[in-house]
C-alpha cells in the first residue's frame, strides 16, 4: 500500500472542487509548490506508472549501457549488444555494495559488463553480480552472489520509446490503451531524432503540463501558431481507454503541417490519410511524454521533474532521415519559449498568497481532464486518466 498523499484536509476538501463537475475548480496551489507534495508524487504517482525515459534509438545505439532518471530513481538501462536492442533491460542504478551510482545519470558505455566505480563490484548486462574485487576466502564463503544482483525494474519499448514502471505499474496495455491506435499511423518507431532542444523550465511538472492541454491561450500567446492552425476548432474529444489525453487540432487553411510557413517539411507521411492530413494531434501520455503528430513529422516533449517549481523538458522532432526540420524547429522552439515564460508566471502565481484555484472554461476540457486525474491520483494513490483504471486495484487488468 502505497503512502497517502501529504495533502492537509483543507487542500483535500478543495480536491472536491476539481472533481465535481458543475464547480470543475482549478488544483489547489500547495500541489505546485509544496517540497513534501513534490517528493510523494514522484515517488507514488510517478514511481506508480510507466515513465518515458527517452527514444531507445537515442539512449542505447552504439553502447550497452546507459543511466536515465525515471522519477525520483536512476535506473540503468542494458542491452546485450548494439545491434540486439529488442532486449533491452534495466535494473536500479545502485551498487548493491554500499549505494555508489554505476553510471552518472545520461552517462553511457560499450563496456560488456556493469563496473562499479567505488570497489569494482562487477554485474554482467542481465543485473547478476559476476565478480566481487578483491574479495578474500571468508568473504567468498560467506556471501552468496546471486544475493547480491542488481534490482530488476519493469521495462517496455512502445513505437521507439522506453518506459520504466518502478512500482508495480498497470498492465502496459492498458496503460497505452488506445493510443496506439492514434499514433500506430504515423509509425514514430521509424522516425529518427532529427533535432533536440532541452529547456530548463521555470515550473512545476503539471504546469507545465496543463499548459499543453488547451490552445485557448494560442490566439493571446502564440500569435505565429494561430496563422497555422485554428485553435478555436480545438477539438475535446472523450478519453479512450488508456493513461492519456489529447485531440486533434485542425490545421489552418493553406497550412500542410505547423511550420513558420505552414509547408511541409516533406511527403505526408505513408500511414496518414486525407482526414489526418488536416489536423495535428495533441495528446499526452501521462505523466510526461508528450506527442503531437504532424502530417509529416512529429513533435515530442518529454518532461522530467527537477523541484516543485523547475521542469527539464526534452522537446524532440521526428522525422524522416534526411528531412529538413528547420521550418517545424523555428515555430516550435518560438512557441515553446513563450509557453516557457507563460507558465513561469503562472508558477509564480500559484505560490502566490492571492491565489485561489479557478474555474475552468469549456475551452479547457482537457485541462479539467488532467487536473481531475492529478486530483484522483492524490486520493487513490495512483494517477490514470482512465476513471475505471484509477479507481481498481492495482496490477488488475481493465475488462477487454
Ligand atoms: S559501492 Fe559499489 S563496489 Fe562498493
Ligand atoms: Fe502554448
Amino acid at each position: 500500500m502505497r503512502r497517502p498523499s501529504p495533502l492537509p484536509p483543507a487542500a483535500r476538501a478543495e480536491l472536491a472542487a476539481v472533481l465535481d463537475p458543475a464547480a470543475g475548480r482549478t488544483l489547489p496551489g500547495i500541489l505546485y509548490t509544496d517540497p513534501d507534495v513534490f517528493a510523494w508524487e514522484l515517488a507514488a504517482l510517478w514511481g506508480g506508472t510507466w515513465v518515458c525515459v527517452g527514444r531507445l534509438d537515442d539512449l542505447l545505439a552504439g553502447v550497452t549501457q546507459r543511466a536515465v532518471r525515471a522519477g525520483e530513481a536512476l535506473v540503468v538501462l542494458t542491452t546485450p549488444g548494439p545491434a540486439d536492442l529488442d532486449a533491452v533491460r534495466a535494473f536500479h542504478g545502485v551498487c548493491r555494495h554500499r549505494g555508489h551510482e554505476l553510471l552518472t545519470e545520461g552517462s553511457a558505455t560499450d563496456r560488456p559488463r556493469i563496473v562499479c566505480p567505488y570497489h569494482s563490484w562487477t554485474f554482467g548486462l542481465d543485473g547478476t553480480l559476476v565478480r566481487i574485487a578483491r574479495a578474500s576466502a571468508v568473504d567468498e564463503a560467506t556471501l552468496d552472489r546471486t544475493d547480491w544482483g542488481l534490482l530488476a525494474v519493469p521495462v517496455e519499448v512502445w513505437r521507439g520509446w522506453v518506459f520504466v514502471g518502478l512500482d508495480d505499474p498497470p498492465p502496459f496495455g492498458d496503460h497505452i490503451g488506445e493510443l496506439d491506435d492514434i499514433v500506430a499511423p504515423y509509425d514514430p518507431a521509424t522516425l529518427p531524432v532529427a533535432h533536440r532542444i532541452v529547456y530548463d523550465v521555470a515550473a512545476n511538472w503539471k504546469v507545465v503540463a496543463a499548459n499543453y492541454h488547451e490552445c485557448y491561450h494560442c490566439p493571446t500567446v502564440h500569435p505565429e501558431l494561430s496563422r497555422v492552425a485554428d485553435p478555436d476548432a480545438d477539438e475535446s474529444v472523450p478519453a479512450g481507454r488508456g493513461d492519456w489525453i489529447g485531440g486533434p487540432m485542425p490545421l489552418a487553411d493553406g497550412a500542410e503541417t505547423l511550420s513558420e510557413t505552414g509547408a511541409a517539411l516533406g511527403p505526408r507521411l505513408p500511414g496518414v490519410d486525407d482526414e489526418a492530413a488536416r489536423r495535428v494531434w495533441l495528446g499526452q501520455l501521462l505523466p510526461n511524454l508528450f506527442v503531437a503528430a504532424h502530417p509529416d513529422h512529429l513533435v515530442t516533449h518529454r518532461t522530467v521533474p527537477l523541484a516543485p517549481d523547475r521542469t527539464l523538458v526534452e522537446c524532440d522532432w521526428l522525422a524522416p532521415a534526411g528531412t529538413d526540420v528547420s521550418g517545424s524547429v523555428a515555430l516550435w522552439d518560438r512557441v515553446n519559449r513563450q509557453d516557457w515564460e507563460i507558465v513561469a508566471s503562472v508558477q509564480r502565481g500559484v505560490a502566490d498568497p492571492g491565489y485561489r484555484p479557478g474555474p475552468l472554461l469549456e475551452a479547457e476540457a482537457s485541462v479539467r481532464r488532467y487536473e481531475q486525474a492529478v486530483a484522483r491520483a492524490h486520493l487513490t494513490g495512483r494517477l490514470s486518466a482512465d476513471r475505471e483504471a484509477a479507481d481498481r486495484p492495482a496490477g488488475t487488468p481493465l475488462r477487454a
